[in-house]
């Protein structure tokens, strides 16, 4: 009886099992997991400014939803205070939400990005998953057919919203929309409220300091009672994707079948102060490394920054005077796209936003990739290797037009490529894609390897893509396959000895060597490629998901079918038998090769090249040759298989994935 007196008297909430209020959550009781924790000063911090990552933040005890075991569920209202805080001004990855859900346990195989720590691959969308959850969204996802990358949603089961609006509210007096930027790093109110009875879910946000407005942003009739089930928690779920955002929570509280208790907006805990500068959206996923090797990292830095200083001065005439016609104008790329409208946003990704434009004078499409670039030298440097590249020309390679540049702003213009990204052939169950037959695989890999090969040996310096994927191989009209994206390129001259960087690239297609030396090298983009081979051959990302939420790489399970001589069974589904089985053997086996944990096993593009075009025969491969497990290689060397690889809209490291490309 003391105790629970006592527990009555908990600091920070006045709780009872039909209401709460937490003025700040310090000494809360909370239930946290994944990346949450309570700060000293006594916010929720969902998600820390780490990558990819997710946190849980609940309420411990059950709701009574409903009255009597078998009766429906009753109104009940909630407030909450959150911010988010991105390390971007103008991007932030993925957002937050508040959910009602079995318990914290039932989100324990959620994934982080694009699932907001809500769902996975396999089970969004299932009734099982008995879920409400209100997002505030500041990413555009494609898959879950997103608005724009400022909404708020309401969710049922699945993170495709019933109903989802631009945030902002409608002011009491004369009923005016008044956007609001989730992004803005401004602690925002929001109220979400049902009626039992009307089975009616409102939604309102507001600036803090401001009163409820009246006028709710959405109002959407469901009824919960078929949703819902007993015991129901409710909490907060956030998680991040390339971008390092935090997610905070400053005070909430709940009323079932009274309205939420009135959270007094003086005694919530401050925001940390942040950083002056904002950071430049130019991510890397910066991967464990032994530490002898960043010390060394540290030490070639410095020398680089030392070399890289000294080379602008030559560099930077180069590329004025060769590349000064082929510079746009602001203004133009401003009225091809109509404003950098949301309409026109192909993508949007960890370095940026792409959009579709057509120039006005020439009527060419193209796409227009604003990346925002905070260091001023890395610009030069960056400029100086783009425009490098943007003389490339090849039919299997995206052609860089021009750039310009804007205060702290690089714009980049590509080519347009009508057919969109390779990756949402394979991967989307949107309607009217047709799935690609054996004969346009084949070819889009042929080309991608000619287009490689080019990159590496035949062009007058070597050119290391770093994040070869199929979300970064473009189709054109006559949906041939060419590599986009010269974001992270590396450029050398022939026979120089490529020089150690931080590791950049995307989870699942890095060289084991690649992520312990931080050396890209030709073939550590021969890596890259058998992981894209055997990923366009069977249908399937490079890390792939059992029913019990295991993870485990692409590369492992081909080699298992080899082993099992079943090999032709890896093959996708959706082909439906209808391929050439030696053809795509045989392109197993070379993406196997090249996928090899050891360098010196994998064969270089030319050779490649010449065993798909059946000039050279593939040597034939023993089962001593291919006798390793890369994930366990990876883990043996602290790797950890991440996260589940992103979405076409969502980001590899460091790159927007949609570069040109969109339907
Ligand atoms: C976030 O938390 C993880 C551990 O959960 C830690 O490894 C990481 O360094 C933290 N990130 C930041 C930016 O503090
Ligand atoms: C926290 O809440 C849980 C669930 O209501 C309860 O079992 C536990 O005793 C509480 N702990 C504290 C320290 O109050
Ligand atoms: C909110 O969304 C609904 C349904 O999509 C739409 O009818 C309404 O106009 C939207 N309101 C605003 C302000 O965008
Ligand atoms: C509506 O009222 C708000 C606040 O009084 C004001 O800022 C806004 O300009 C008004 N909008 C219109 C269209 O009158
Ligand atoms: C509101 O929308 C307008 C026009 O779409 C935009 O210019 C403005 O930046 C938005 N404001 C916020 C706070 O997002
Ligand atoms: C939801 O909003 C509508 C107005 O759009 C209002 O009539 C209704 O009472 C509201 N319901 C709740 C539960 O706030
Ligand atoms: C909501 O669903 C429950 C359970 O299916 C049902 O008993 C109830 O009548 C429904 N309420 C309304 C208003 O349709």
């Amino acid at each position: 009886m003391l105790f629970l007196f006592l527990g009555l008297l908990a600091p920070s909430a006045a709780t009872d099992g039909d209401q709460f209020l937490y003025t700040g959550f310090a000494g809360a009781n909370l239930t946290l997991d994944g990346a949450a924790t309570v700060t000293a000063a006594g916010l929720v911090e969902l998600t820390n400014g780490s990558t990819h990552q997710k946190g849980h933040a609940f309420h411990p005890a059950p709701l009574r939803l409903r009255g009597s075991p078998k009766g429906t569920v009753r109104s009940f209202s909630v407030a909450f205070v959150f911010a988010i805080v991105s390390g971007y001004l103008d991007f932030s990855t993925h957002g937050l939400a508040l959910v009602v859900a079995p318990g914290i346990k039932s989100l324990s195989t959620a994934l982080t990005d694009q699932y907001m720590g809500l769902t996975n691959a396999k089970d969004d969308g299932k009734d099982t998953n008995h879920m409400l959850a209100v997002e505030l969204d500041t990413v555009q996802n494609i898959e879950f057919k997103d608005m724009n990358a400022n909404h708020v949603g309401i969710d049922i089961n699945t993170l495709t919203s019933l109903q989802s609006n631009e945030t902002g509210y409608y002011h009491d007096n004369n009923g005016s929309f008044q956007n609001l930027s989730l992004i803005s790093r401004e602690a925002m109110q929001v109220w979400v409220d049902y009626d039992g009875e009307a089975t009616q879910i409102n939604v309102t946000i507001a600036p803090l300091a401001m009163v409820k407005p009246k006028r709710p942003l959405i109002s959407y009739i469901y009824n919960l009672s078929t949703v819902l089930a007993e015991p129901s928690y409710i909490g907060f779920s956030s998680a991040t994707g390339p971008g390092n955002s935090r997610h905070y929570v400053l005070g909430w509280s709940f009323g079932m079948n009274k309205p939420a208790p009135v959270i007094d907006i003086a005694k919530l805990p401050k925001l940390p102060q942040l950083g002056s500068k904002p950071r430049s959206k130019v991510l890397e996923i910066t991967l464990p490394i032994a530490s002898a090797a960043l010390v060394l990292t540290v030490g070639i830095a410095v020398v680089l920054l030392v070399r890289r200083r000294l080379r602008y001065t030559e560099l930077r005439e180069d590329w004025e005077s060769e590349f000064g016609p082929h510079r746009f104008a602001y203004k133009d790329l401003f009225h091809a796209t109509k404003g950098f409208k949301d309409k026109h946003l192909l993508g949007a990704g960890g370095f940026g936003m792409v959009y579709r434009g057509e120039l006005q004078k020439s009527r060419v499409e193209v796409a227009v990739k604003k990346v925002s670039h905070g260091s001023k030298q890395g610009m030069k440097e960056f400029i100086a290797e783009i425009v490098s590249i943007g003389r490339i020309r090849h039919r299997n390679l995206v052609q860089l037009l021009g750039y310009c540049r804007r205060k702290d702003e690089l714009i980049l213009v590509y080519d347009y490529m009508s057919n969109g990204s390779l990756d949402k052939y394979l991967y989307s169950e949107e309607d009217g894609l047709t799935t690609l037959d054996w004969a346009q695989r084949f070819r889009i890999i042929k080309g991608v390897a000619s287009g490689l090969h080019f990159l590496h040996e035949r062009w007058e310096k070597v050119v290391i893509h770093r994040d070869i994927k199929t979300s970064n191989v473009l189709l054109d009209k006559e949906m041939n396959g060419r590599l986009g994206d010269f974001g992270l390129a590396k450029l050398y001259e022939h026979g120089a000895n490529p020089q150690t960087t931080r590791v950049v690239g995307t989870t699942g297609y890095l060289a084991p060597e690649l992520v312990r030396t931080g050396k890209a090298t030709p073939l550590t983009d021969v890596f890259a490629f058998g992981t894209f081979m055997l990923e366009v051959t069977c249908g399937q990302r490079p890390i792939k998901q059992d029913e019990q939420g295991n993870q485990f790489l692409l590369v492992d399970w081909v080699l298992q079918h080899w082993h099992n001589g079943s090999l032709l069974e890896v093959v996708d589904p959706k082909l439906r038998g209808e391929h050439n089985s030696d053809e795509v053997r045989f392109v197993l086996q070379i993406g196997l090769l090249c996928a090899h944990p050891s360098a010196t096993a994998r064969p270089s593009m030319q050779q490649v090249l010449q065993y798909l075009d059946g000039e050279t025969l593939l040597p034939e491969m023993t089962r001593a040759d291919l006798s390793f497990n890369m994930l366990a290689l990876l883990q043996r060397k602290g790797l950890h298989v991440m996260s589940w690889p992103c979405s076409s809209t969502m980001v590899s490291a460091g790159t927007i994935s949609d570069l040109s490309g969109g339907r």
